[in-house]
């Protein structure tokens, strides 16, 4: 009997890194999810270019995160094997002048979700003796950065997540990992303003904006049966631009 590829789900899965992260691991043979958040002809347009299956759901709701995970499981028959964390926004702003909006809209979308979606799903690993978990954090977790106060947090909470979670998956060959990204040439990049950018890229040893499937490749690493050994790790992927 041939076994099931193993079944994969990336949120924020449809844009920038995740969906590079996505369309790497479909191409590489695994069956994928991809989460999005609202951008439903945008989804759908990637899920008929790339054939990787969409669900719609925020990941700051943990009743949405649950049923959006059934709805996954449904579709393919099998609970999910590989959870890349990866949806993530900004709201960047001096402190003086961040909203509690700014703040909670950050820390939910970046590091609530990890709790909803591991909640979910790591039980599950752990019945089954299998699961990887990679957490997509950032270099401005590591090194804080002007005007990301709540990002910085977010993406520092999601370092120490990840290494206590390793701890309990230890022993049921359920590894947890993060990525951490320097500055990659994305959307969100895309939107600092060009003069910002430009110092930040002056700052950059290899002297370039990261790629997405730069990114996706340590992930695709991370995530093979083979790499049952790395747990509790952070991959630095930032051209150099060690602050840590
Ligand atoms: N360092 C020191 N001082 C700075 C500064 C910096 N980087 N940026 C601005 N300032 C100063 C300004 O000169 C200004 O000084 P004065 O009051 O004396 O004039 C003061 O701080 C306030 O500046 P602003 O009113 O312009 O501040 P703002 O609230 O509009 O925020 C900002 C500015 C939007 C945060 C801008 O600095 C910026 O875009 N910085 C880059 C942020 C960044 O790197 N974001 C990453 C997004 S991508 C991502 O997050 C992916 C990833 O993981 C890497």
């Amino acid at each position: 009997m041939t076994s099931l590829p193993k079944l994969a789900l990336v949120t924020g899965g449809t844009r920038g890194i995740g969906a590079a992260i996505s369309t790497a691991l479909k191409a590489a043979g695994y069956d994928v999810a991809a989460n999005y958040a609202t951008n439903h002809k945008a989804a759908h347009a990637f899920e008929k270019q790339t054939g990787v299956a969409v669900f719609p759901w925020d990941v700051c709701s943990f009743p949405e995160t649950e049923a959006g995970i059934a709805k996954i499981e449904e579709k393919f028959g099998r609970p999910v094997d590989i959870l890349v964390n990866n949806a993530g926004i900004t709201r960047d702003g001096a402190f003086h002048k961040m909203t509690e909006a700014d703040w909670d809209s950050v820390l939910d979308t970046n590091l609530r979700s990890c709790f909803n979606l591991c909640r979910v799903i790591f039980p599950k690993m752990r019945d089954k003796g299998f699961g990887r978990i990679v957490n997509v954090s950032s270099v401005n977790g590591q090194a804080g950065q002007f005007g990301q106060v709540n990002y910085a947090a977010a993406k520092a909470g999601m370092l120490g997540f990840t290494r206590a979670l390793a701890l309990e998956g230890a022993k049921k060959n359920v590894t947890v990992n993060a990525v951490a990204p320097g500055y990659i040439n994305t959307e969100m990049v895309g939107a600092i303003d060009a003069a910002v950018l430009k110092t930040i890229v002056d700052k950059i040893p290899v002297g370039r904006l990261g790629e997405v499937n730069e990114i996706a490749r340590t992930i695709l690493f991370l995530i093979a049966d083979e790499a049952g050994f790395i747990t509790g790790a952070t991959f630095n992927i930032n051209g150099g631009q060690h602050r840590i």
